[in-house]
Order: structure tokens, then C-alpha cells, then sequence
């Protein structure tokens, strides 16, 4: 079977390593071998309030980060989701084959609403619909991310399931999620045991590409750790979020395996150990921000390439939209 890689990001803040090691380097690597689809989830973003003139200016952004970061626009389809309106049309068919008993089991509702679960939009509630939406639309069957997504893949893949057995058809294919290596849950450098989060207040928590030299130094050196020296085995990271993350950052980025990078610094403290990796960090970005510059200094581009993907992805989904309306009864 050939691999369909189908995959989206929300175009709100910036591309921070989280992302990067999570996901968009995959993407990147997934295009030598696969066809693939990538967008930037405006229609996700928009669950929460966005002031319309700061979001258009993330769209760009964005886009403009993805393409620095590999994406290449014409072996792969890359395009924003409001261009498509397949998106739309198909999350709201699904959405009556959707349960509400399994949107209540989705843990990022449940924190991104956090207290105030009432005043939460019902596009943060079923916002995994549209999800489910954007990738069985183009019939993936890979969808590289991060951990945090694995919860909303096998909603869609429950959907999948539901709508060919409710409709009698074989219309969509189930997607595996692609998670992996070091990096599948980067955390904050400023504590552990949380994700490295675009919407953590906190600009010390997390490095971005579009951070200087500088200022990638100083996150890392200021990110929190321990006073113990890196220990000889992965184990022994058991215990020391930090110092797991830390590595896990180095391994990623160095593409080898934490136990590799332990076996350079087994012994080492964190005054050796940060340096070695913020140069690490500005090294591989360095390439990315230098090209991200050209693309921001060209938005006309950026448009015309989004609005190219847009007409490639329209065409690519239309056939499995008609399906689900006809196999609904709808055409
Ligand atoms: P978003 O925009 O929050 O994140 C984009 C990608 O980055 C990954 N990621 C991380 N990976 C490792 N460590 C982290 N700290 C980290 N933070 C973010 C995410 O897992 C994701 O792969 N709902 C999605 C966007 C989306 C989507 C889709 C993804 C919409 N439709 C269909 C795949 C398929 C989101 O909000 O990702």
C-alpha cells in the first residue's frame, strides 16, 4: 500500500522545538519517500479567540516557518484548512457519527478548558471532529505528531470505523499515528514534567526558531536541571525530568540516541553539559532561521504557494467528500 502522510500544525505563536523535533522534522523527512499533505489548522486555532489581524499575520508566519523548516511546496501539498472547505463540510457529517461519551474522554479539552469547562467554545469540544476530518478526507494512512496528538488519532480512526460499519461502506481508511524517538514529548525547560507549550506565558519555557544565538543560550542555560552529574544510563534518568528532557533535546537534535549522548557526557555536569547543547541547538537552526527571513521578506510567494496547495488539496479530498454525502443519502 502506498503511504499517504497527512498532517497539520495550528498557525498560532511561533514554531518552537517542541514542534520541530515532534513533528515538522518528520514531516521534512517524510517527503523523500512519501506523498504528503500538510497544513496549517487556522480552522483549529479559531476555538479559542484570536485577534483576526494577529492570526493572519501567524498564517504567514507560520507558513513562512514550514517552509524555512523543509516543507517543499511542490512535492508535498502545503496549504491553510479555511481553503478547503472540505474540512468543514466533512467535520460537520462525522460529527453525527462522533459520540459525545467519547469527546468527553479527550484529556486536551479537558485541560485547555481547564475550570471554566461552560464558557469553553463547542469548537474546543469538537474540535477532535474537525481533526478526524482533516485527515480521513485525504485518506491518510500516516499522520506524524507529537504525543499530546495520539489521543485525537484514535478518535479519528474510532470515527472511521464507526462511519463504514453505520453506512455500510469502505470509504475511509483507518491513519496510524507516527510517534517517536527522543523528542515525541519535549518538555518545558522550565519545568519537567510539563509540555514545551505555545501557550505557556512563560518565553523562557521553550526555544524557538526564531530565537537568536543568544537568546538560545541563555534559555538553555538558565533552563532548570539538577546538581547531580549526567548519569552512565538511560534508567537513571528515572526521577530527573529535567535532566531527561535535556538530553532527549541533545539526542534529537544531535539524531542519535539518548543513550549515545550519555555515553559523550556520563560523569558531566550541567556547566558542561548546556553549552555543548545550546551550540547544538543554534548550529541546526541556524540554516532554518536564514531562510525564513527570505520567505517573510516575500508574502506574495507565500500566498501563491498556499493557494496552489489549496487547489491540489480541494481536488484530492473531493472524491472522498462526495462519498460520505452519498453514502448518507445526501446526493
Ligand atoms: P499543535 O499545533 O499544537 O502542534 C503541532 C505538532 O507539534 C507537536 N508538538 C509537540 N511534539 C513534541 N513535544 C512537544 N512539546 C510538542 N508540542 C507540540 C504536536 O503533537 C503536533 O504534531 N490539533 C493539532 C493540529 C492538527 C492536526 C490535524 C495534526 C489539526 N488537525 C490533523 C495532525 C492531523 C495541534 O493542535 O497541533
Amino acid at each position: 500500500m502506498n503511504m499517504r502522510v497527512v498532517s497539520g500544525i495550528q498557525p498560532t505563536g511561533n514554531l518552537h522545538l517542541g514542534n520541530y523535533l515532534g513533528a515538522i522534522r518528520n514531516w521534512v523527512r517524510l517527503q523523500e519517500k512519501s506523498e504528503c499533505v500538510f497544513f496549517l489548522a487556522d480552522l483549529h486555532a479559531i476555538t479559542v479567540y484570536n485577534e483576526p489581524a494577529v492570526l493572519a499575520a501567524n498564517i504567514r508566519e507560520m507558513a513562512a516557518a514550514l517552509l524555512a523548516a523543509g516543507v517543499d511546496p511542490v512535492r508535498s501539498i502545503l496549504f491553510r484548512q479555511a481553503m478547503v472547505p472540505g474540512h468543514a463540510e466533512l467535520a460537520w457529517l462525522l460529527n453525527c457519527t462522533a459520540r459525545i461519551g467519547w469527546l468527553n474522554r479527550m484529556t486536551q479539552f479537558k485541560e485547555k478548558s481547564g475550570k471554566n469547562r461552560e464558557g469553553a467554545s463547542v469548537g474546543l469540544y469538537s474540535y477532535p471532529v474537525l481533526q478526524a476530518a482533516d485527515v480521513l478526507l485525504y485518506n491518510a494512512t500516516h499522520v506524524p505528531v507529537g504525543e499530546d496528538q495520539k489521543q485525537h488519532l484514535e478518535l479519528a480512526r474510532d470515527i472511521a470505523a464507526k462511519f463504514n460499519t453505520d453506512y455500510a461502506v469502505e470509504l475511509f481508511t483507518a491513519p496510524e499515528p507516527m510517534i517517536g524517538g527522543p523528542a515525541a514529548r519535549v518538555m518545558s525547560l522550565r519545568d519537567g514534567t510539563a509540555k514545551m507549550s505555545k501557550s505557556d506565558p512563560s518565553e523562557a519555557s521553550r526555544v524557538h526558531l526564531t530565537d537568536d544565538a543568544d537568546t538560545i543560550l541563555q534559555k538553555i542555560r538558565k533552563a532548570k536541571s539538577d546538581s547531580e552529574p549526567l548519569p552512565a544510563s538511560v534508567e537513571e534518568l528515572e526521577g530527573r525530568p529535567e535532566a531527561r528532557n535535556l538530553v532527549g533535546i541533545f539526542a534529537a537534535m544531535a539524531d542519535e540516541t539518548p543513550a549515545q549522548v550519555l555515553g559523550r557526557f556520563a560523569g558531566q555536569g550541567f556547566g558542561t553539559f548546556k553549552p555543548a547543547l545550546a551550540e547544538c541547538i543554534i548550529e541546526a537552526m541556524r540554516p532554518i532561521t536564514a531562510r525564513l527571513e527570505e520567505f517573510r521578506r516575500d508574502p506574495g510567494e507565500l500566498d501563491r504557494i498556499l493557494a496552489d496547495g489549496a487547489e491540489r488539496a480541494r481536488a484530492m479530498g473531493a472524491a472522498t467528500l462526495e462519498g460520505a454525502y452519498r453514502a448518507m443519502g445526501l446526493r
